[in-house]
């Protein structure tokens, strides 16, 4: 808390008050609105939460125009180099790297809990093998969350750690078996000597050879990491909101898997790989396609570029972008999935270059290359946000566990303008 302050005045009371700012460490202050309604009568209106900061937060920061992203201060591309998921995932929920000991413990711990119940696989087979596996992963949560919901005690640190843990650990176990389901394969048991990403590959690749097993996990890793965690987004608004009310960890974890879901959120990277397929497969160069992007009276965007909070390069596409480049060199020069790329390359130099989106500032975003990645370890594209959502439960968790440590923790209730009609008395059916 600073002495700073803003004094707003009511013009029709010509009364005036006080609002405190508070600082943040980088990023913008923010004015602590709370006493408005007491002193003037009024709320603040911002729908979309456009200009208004929903918790205080010392877990990501990211600045869209100078195009960084930091996890509790560590900027992604040091981590993405130097560091892994499962090294990353502690710092999330920590605040601080491990050492050797606390890594060792920590990794026991997730791969202990492989474990998972093996009746959720009689709940997946009862899916068809073309639902979308987002449905199913949230009934695989809803599962989770029958069952062990007569533990809940959050206040616990050892109820939260062990459910957090069970979380990490079983999310990516589950995933693999809804991959195994929808491609027809058997289910393939998780391998407690493995990371998460190495066991993710090992279940749903079963028929690689081992150093195909493990390229694919290095760029599965990087993948991870990169998407484990990105502030105060739809899907972890939506887990703190969820996990305000003190319902189970699995629950709310379920509903954020649910918002990641939609396409102007988590499925942005399928839509890439659409359009990169349409102009392989069309005569026009991609020329055309960044004038058709360019075009108002066309409803056609160039699918990957453009964020609302990065206008500057998505540090996360780059990091993506090499990965990209160095996994598809290692694959034979006829694998379907180097065009892509090469167009990809195409499309965003065509892109940079021209003054439509440099002055909009409209830049490759992480879905730009991500989904060509995921193409060429061979995951189905309706996959995609279910890859996204198992990276991500490392951030929503981080954040459910920081809401409920937070000395202000109560229930997440907003307020509204109310639009709607007076009071108005009823009328027996026959008379309206
Ligand atoms: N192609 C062409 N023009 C674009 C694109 C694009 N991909 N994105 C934005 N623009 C233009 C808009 O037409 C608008 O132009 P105008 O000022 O002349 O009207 C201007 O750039 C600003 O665009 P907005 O839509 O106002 O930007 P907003 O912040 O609301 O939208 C969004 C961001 C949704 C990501 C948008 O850029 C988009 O649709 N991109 C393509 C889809 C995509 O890649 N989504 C993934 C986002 S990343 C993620 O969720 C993990």
């Amino acid at each position: 808390m600073t002495n700073k302050k803003i004094t707003i005045k009511d013009a029709e009371s010509n009364k005036e008050i006080d609002l405190p700012i508070l600082e943040s460490v980088l990023g913008p202050n923010v004015v602590d609105i709370k006493s408005l309604e007491k002193n003037l009568g009024l709320l603040s209106h911002d729908p979309g939460f456009l200009a208004t900061s929903s918790c205080e937060s010392k877990i990501t920061f990211i600045d869209g125009n100078e195009g960084k992203l930091w996890y509790r201060g560590y900027p992604i591309e040091e981590l993405a180099e130097k560091s892994n998921f499962t090294e990353t995932a502690y710092l999330l929920l920590k605040n601080k790297l491990p050492n050797i000991n606390d890594l060792e413990l920590f990794s026991n711990d997730i791969s202990n809990s492989y474990d998972v119940d093996s009746s959720i696989k009689d709940m997946i087979n009862v899916f068809s093998k073309d639902s979308h596996p987002m449905a199913i992963m949230i009934a695989c949560l809803s599962f989770l969350a029958a069952k062990h919901h007569k533990e809940i005690n959050i206040q616990n640190e050892k109820y939260r750690y062990e459910s957090t843990i069970n979380l990490i650990a079983s999310v990516p176990v589950i995933s693999a078996w809804i991959l195994n389901h929808i491609l027809s394969n058997n289910f393939q048991k998780p391998n407690k000597s493995l990371s998460i990403a190495e066991n993710f590959i090992n279940m749903s690749f079963p028929e690689l050879n081992e150093e195909q097993k493990n390229h694919s996990s290095k760029a599965m890793d990087i993948i991870f990491l990169l998407h484990a965690d990105h502030e105060q987004n739809a899907s972890t608004s939506t887990v703190r909101l969820s996990g305000s009310s003190e319902t189970s960890p699995y629950a709310a974890i379920a509903a954020g898997i649910t918002t990641l879901w939609g396409p102007t959120h988590g499925g942005a990277n399928e839509a890439v790989i659409n359009m990169l397929e349409e102009i392989k497969n069309s005569e026009r160069d991609v020329e055309h396609y960044v004038e058709q992007a360019k075009d108002k009276e066309n409803p056609f965007r160039l699918m990957g570029f453009g964020h609302r909070i990065y206008k500057n390069y998505d540090p996360r596409a780059k990091i993506i972008q090499k990965i990209a480049h160095e996994y598809l060199n290692k694959l034979d020069d006829n694998n379907p999935n180097k065009p892509l790329f090469d167009i990809a390359m195409k499309l965003e130099k065509h892109a940079l270059e021209d003054d439509y989106f440099v002055s909009r500032k409209l830049y490759p975003n992480v879905d730009f290359y991500s989904g060509i990645v995921l193409k060429a370890i061979g995951i189905p594209q309706s996959m995609y946000t279910v890859i996204f959502a198992l990276a991500r439960t490392v951030g929503w968790v981080a954040h459910w566990n920081e809401m409920i440590e937070d000395k202000n923790f109560r229930i997440g209730r907003p307020r509204q303008l109310y639009t709607g009609k007076n009071k108005t008395s009823y009328k027996d059916i026959k008379d309206r």
